[in-house]
C-alpha cells in the first residue's frame, strides 16, 4: 500500500482523464467537444479515486488501474448528462457550468452520453487486450469490468433511474426510496471499490469490508445529495438547489424529513466507516473521506 491521499488519486485521474477517449473522425468533433466539455467541467471524482484507493489496498498496480478508474467516471459522466436531461430532471447547470442539453443541444447531449458509456467499455476492453498471454492478469480485469457493467446496468444506474423517474408525483414506500438510491447511487460506489479490488489481490474479508462500505456511503452519499437539494447552494455545488421539490422526487427529506435524514447520514457514515475499522491506517483515505462527504456541501 503506498501512502496516497484522496488528493494524490484525484491527481492521476486528472492527469489521465482524456487518455481512453478514442479518437474520432474530424467529421464527428462536436461529439468529441460535447464529451470533453463534461468531463472537463471537473466533479469531485469521487468514484474513481475510490477505485484506485481499493486496488491500492488491495496490493493491486494503481497505474495499472487507470484504464479502470477513468471508465468509470465516463459512465459516471454519461449518467449526468442524461440525468440533465429535460425529458429526466431538466437542469440547467452541472459542475458550475451550463448542462450538456443547454450547450450542445438534447440529441448531442444523448449522443455524448452514449460516446462516453462506449469509451467506458472500450477502455475496458482494450486494456484487457494487453493481457492474452497472462490469463491470471487478464482475470482480474474481466472481474473489474464486470463490477463496473453490473453498477452501469439494469440492476444499477439504470434501474435506479426508472425507478427514480417512476416515483416523480407519488407517494413512494421508504423501501422504495432505497432501492432508488442504492441502484442508482450505492451500486457504482460499490463497483468502483470491488473493481479496485480485483485490480489487486483482494481476501475475502476485504471484498467484503469493502463492499459494505461502498453500500453504505452511497447510500449517505446520495442522501447528503438530498439534503444539499434542500438546504445548500447553488454557488458551491455548482447545480441548482430545490430541483428535487420542483419535480416532486421521492427523496430522503421528502419522506422522512431532515433531522431523520440527517440521523440516517450519521448512522450510514458510522456503519461504512465500521467496516473499515479494523485495517486501521491502511484504511485511512476510505475513513476519512466518509467523514468528509458527510459533511460535504457539493
Ligand atoms: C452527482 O454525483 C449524482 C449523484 C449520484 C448524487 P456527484 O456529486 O459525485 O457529482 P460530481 O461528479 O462531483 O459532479
Ligand atoms: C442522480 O441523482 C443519480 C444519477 C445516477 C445521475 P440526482 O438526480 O439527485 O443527482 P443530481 O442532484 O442531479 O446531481
Ligand atoms: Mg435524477
Ligand atoms: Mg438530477
Ligand atoms: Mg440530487
Amino acid at each position: 500500500m503506498k501512502d496516497y491521499n484522496f488528493d494524490d488519486y484525484k491527481n492521476m485521474i486528472e492527469q489521465h482523464l482524456m487518455d481512453f477517449i478514442p479518437e474520432v473522425d474530424h467529421k464527428s468533433i462536436t461529439l468529441y467537444e460535447a464529451m470533453k466539455y463534461s468531463l472537463a467541467a471537473g466533479g469531485k471524482r469521487i468514484r474513481p479515486v475510490l477505485l484506485l484507493a481499493a486496488c491500492d489496498f488491495c496490493d493491486g498496480n494503481v497505474e495499472e488501474a487507470l484504464p479502470y478508474a477513468c471508465a468509470i467516471e465516463y459512465i459516471h459522466t454519461y449518467s449526468l448528462i442524461h440525468d440533465d436531461l429535460p425529458c429526466m430532471d431538466d437542469d440547467d447547470l452541472r459542475r458550475g457550468l451550463p448542462t450538456n442539453h443547454k450547450v450542445y443541444g438534447e440529441a448531442m447531449a444523448v449522443l455524448a452520453g452514449d460516446g462516453l458509456l462506449s469509451a467506458a467499455f472500450e477502455a475496458m476492453n482494450r486494456d484487457m487486450l494487453l493481457y492474452f498471454d497472462n490469463p491470471d492478469l487478464l482475470k482480474k480485469r474481466v472481474k473489474a469490468s464486470y463490477e463496473i457493467s453490473k453498477g452501469a446496468g439494469c440492476r444499477g444506474i439504470v434501474a435506479g433511474q426508472v425507478a427514480d423517474i417512476e416515483a416523480e408525483n407519488k407517494s413512494s414506500s421508504k423501501e422504495l426510496l432505497d432501492y432508488i438510491h442504492l441502484a442508482k447511487t450505492s451500486a457504482l460506489i460499490i463497483a468502483a471499490v470491488r473493481a479496485g479490488a480485483y485490480l489487486g489481490n483482494p481476501d475475502s474479508e476485504k471484498l467484503e469490508k469493502l463492499t459494505i462500505f461502498a453500500e453504505s456511503l452511497g447510500l449517505a452519499f446520495q442522501i447528503r445529495d438530498d439534503i444539499l437539494d434542500v438546504e445548500g447552494s447553488e454557488e458551491e455545488m455548482g447545480k441548482k438547489a430545490g430541483m428535487d421539490s420542483i419535480n416532486n422526487k421521492a427523496t430522503y427529506p421528502a419522506l422522512h424529513g431532515i433531522e431523520a435524514s440527517r440521523e440516517r447520514l450519521q448512522q450510514l457514515t458510522d456503519t461504512a466507516i465500521g467496516a473499515m475499522e479494523q485495517y486501521y491506517d491502511n484504511a485511512e483515505v476510505f475513513t476519512k473521506l466518509a467523514n468528509q462527504l458527510a459533511v460535504r456541501g457539493n
